[in-house]
């Protein structure tokens, strides 16, 4: 697969991609909002952080496996929730789920999918699902039911989006919900015939253009149509109430995401929350957001070793996760990155940045003396 496709890293896959899409779906998958500082700074404060390795412990067997939820998993990584996949490749979720589940790693589903959780469930795997609340909350919480019938092993009710982000370049390219058709971007889209037919022709030939595949069929607006009302998120009214009668009702673990404020952490905590994803949404929220990896130490003073605290936003090597790791993170996961891997060259994409990011952690490891996942901690940043 390497060879195939030339990528030897997120990198090299993260091109591959972005000449396969149309630019609109390209900037959606991988922009971040207003100025886009936060996406650089995601990346500077995990360059800023070095590493003190130790030299001459043997490292010839290097052991990534650990736990999370009480479960072993075989490297610290988990593929982080990503709405649209579907318009990135034919049934982009399921290609997610199954390249995850191939890895053995766990798959957050997003309440954002194009296909129905059920059809994304039947690639198996460990699957967590990631909620976000539509006005009508009713629907949500039918839909909380249904991924806890699933084998759902975790809900990640993601906080950080409390109104909608200011993408302006989707203002401008069109390629919102609704899509809005106008020279450029047919022009755009008749430029990359392989997305066309690959990925708009599979759909057209199976019954139809991708919607938001979680609502009642009545309520689905096409990627080409308004919603309607009351099949809208709305977050600007969700509290720490609504999250507590949540908490009530899902008998399995649960996560919130999007937290950076050790004070919020604490009240996760303090709620029953099993876990945190210490995430600034890949800076796609708020672009003066501190980065994840620099909010990172607070919070583990507060909860660490309390509940499990997750981190994402900026990873694109396996030397990130481990620095995560290193600064008490007990995951890591990644959202642009699997996505590239998709865009690139769908399920086999997927696994091949998944494989890149495993053998760099391992490569890594070796290279600090750490032949397991406890042996990596503070000691060895510099
Ligand atoms: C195209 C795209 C769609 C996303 N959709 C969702 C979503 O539906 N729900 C959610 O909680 N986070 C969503 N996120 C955020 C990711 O879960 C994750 O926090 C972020 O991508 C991490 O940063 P990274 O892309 O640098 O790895 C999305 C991210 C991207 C890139």
């Amino acid at each position: 697969m390497a060879g195939e496709l030339g990528c030897w890293n997120i990198a090299d896959l993260r091109a591959r991609a972005r000449a396969r899409l149309p630019r609109g779906i390209w900037e959606y998958l991988e922009r971040g909002v207003e100025d886009e500082t936060g996406m650089a700074r995601n990346r500077a404060a995990f360059d800023a952080i070095t590493f003190r390795p130790r030299v001459l412990r043997g490292v010839e067997h290097i052991d990534t496996r650990t736990t999370i939820f009480g479960r072993e998993v075989p490297l610290p990584l988990a593929v982080a929730p990503t709405g649209a996949a579907g318009l990135m490749w034919f049934e982009g979720d399921r290609a997610l789920a199954k390249a995850a589940a191939g890895a053995g790693l766990p798959f957050t589903i997003s309440s954002a999918s194009t296909i129905d959780i059920e059809q994304i469930a039947e690639a198996g795997g460990r699957l967590w699902f990631q909620l976000y609340l539509w006005q009508e909350r009713e629907l949500s919480l039918a839909v909380v039911d249904r991924a806890w019938g699933l084998g759902c092993e975790a809900l990640f009710v993601t906080l950080d989006l409390p109104v909608t982000p200011n993408r302006e370049y989707i203002m401008r390219s069109g390629f919102g919900t609704p899509f809005r058709l106008d020279h450029r971007n047919v022009l755009d889209i008749i430029a990359h015939p392989r997305w066309l037919a690959g990925v708009m022709g599979r759909y057209a030939l199976s019954g139809g253009i991708p919607s938001q595949a979680n609502l009642p069929r009545h309520l689905r607006a096409k990627v080409t149509g308004s919603a309607p009302p009351g099949a809208l998120f709305k977050h600007d009214n969700l509290d720490w109430d609504e999250v507590a009668r949540l908490r009530d009702r899902w008998p399995g673990r649960l996560v919130l995401k999007g937290v950076l404020h050790p004070a919020d952490a604490e009240r996760a905590l303090a709620l029953g929350a099993d876990g945190v994803v210490v995430s600034n949404h890949g800076a796609r929220a708020l672009d003066g957001s501190i980065a994840s990896i620099a909010a990172l130490p607070a919070i583990i003073e507060h909860v660490g070793g309390r509940m499990a605290v997750m981190l994402d936003s900026g990873v694109r090597r396996g030397s990130d996760i481990v620095k995560a790791l290193a600064l008490g993170a007990d995951l890591v996961l990644a959202g642009r990155a699997p996505l590239y891997g998709l865009a690139a060259g769908g399920t086999a994409g997927i696994a091949h940045a998944l494989a890149i990011l495993e053998a760099e952690t391992r490569r890594t490891m070796a290279m600090l003396g750490a032949r397991s996942i406890a042996e990596i901690d503070r000691e060895l940043l510099g």
